[in-house]
């Protein structure tokens, strides 16, 4: 399923936006556009250059990173390269993924839960033992870019570490090598 192309024009300056975070848990039952979804995608790993290189910084170029949409529908793998989402799962994986992150229930009421997730032996391959180091800052990147990127879209975010990794991989059934890293679920605030 191809994105609508990112935008490129925000109404709110980065240094407002930073100002204006704040971790929202209550969300309106308002679903997300697929402009608002492909606009978090891009902020997350988006491609910004003729040579491949991404939305925010990766160790050796080598994009460990995998990002999952859970949505009411389904779950959805998004595509850099295409700028879209392959489905990957059908039906509404969110209460799962609830319980996964010990019953906080705002993660199965948001519209949208994303899902980071880490293939290791990507960076592994260069960097050896450093390559977990790299890997959890790198999640912190994109991480940051989806939250910003949430309230500059007038949203509402809350980064979840807090959940049982295996039942995590369950819940979306992902492939045995993308361990979850980070949920962050997205909605209009309440
Ligand atoms: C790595 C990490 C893990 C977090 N895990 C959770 C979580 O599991 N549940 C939750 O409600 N908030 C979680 N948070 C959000 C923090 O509670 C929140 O950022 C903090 O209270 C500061 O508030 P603010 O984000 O509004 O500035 C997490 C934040 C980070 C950075």
């Amino acid at each position: 399923m191809k994105l609508p192309a990112p935008s490129k024009d925000g109404r709110i300056s980065l240094e407002k936006t930073i100002e204006k975070w704040r971790s929202v848990r209550a969300f309106a039952a308002k679903k997300l556009s697929l402009e608002q979804m492909g606009q978090l995608a891009w902020a997350a790993q988006g491609i910004t250059s003729p040579r491949g290189y991404r939305a925010s910084p990766s160790a050796g170029a080598l994009y460990p990173l995998e990002i999952y949409f859970v949505t009411e529908e389904a779950v959805y793998r998004y595509i850099p390269a295409e700028h879209g989402f392959e489905l990957h799962k059908e039906g509404d994986a969110r209460r799962a993924l609830s319980e996964a992150a010990l019953g906080q229930g705002f993660v199965a009421d948001a519209p949208l839960d994303i899902v980071i997730a880490a293939v290791y032996e990507r960076t592994a391959r260069k960097y050896g033992e450093r390559s977990r180091r790299y890997v959890h800052i790198e999640v912190g990147h994109a991480g940051q870019n989806i939250l910003l990127q949430a309230v500059a879209l007038g949203l509402g975010a809350v980064p979840v570490g807090a959940f049982h990794d295996k039942a995590v991989a369950k819940a979306l059934s992902l492939p045995a090598d993308h361990e979850p890293l980070y949920i962050i679920s997205v909605g209009y605030p309440e």
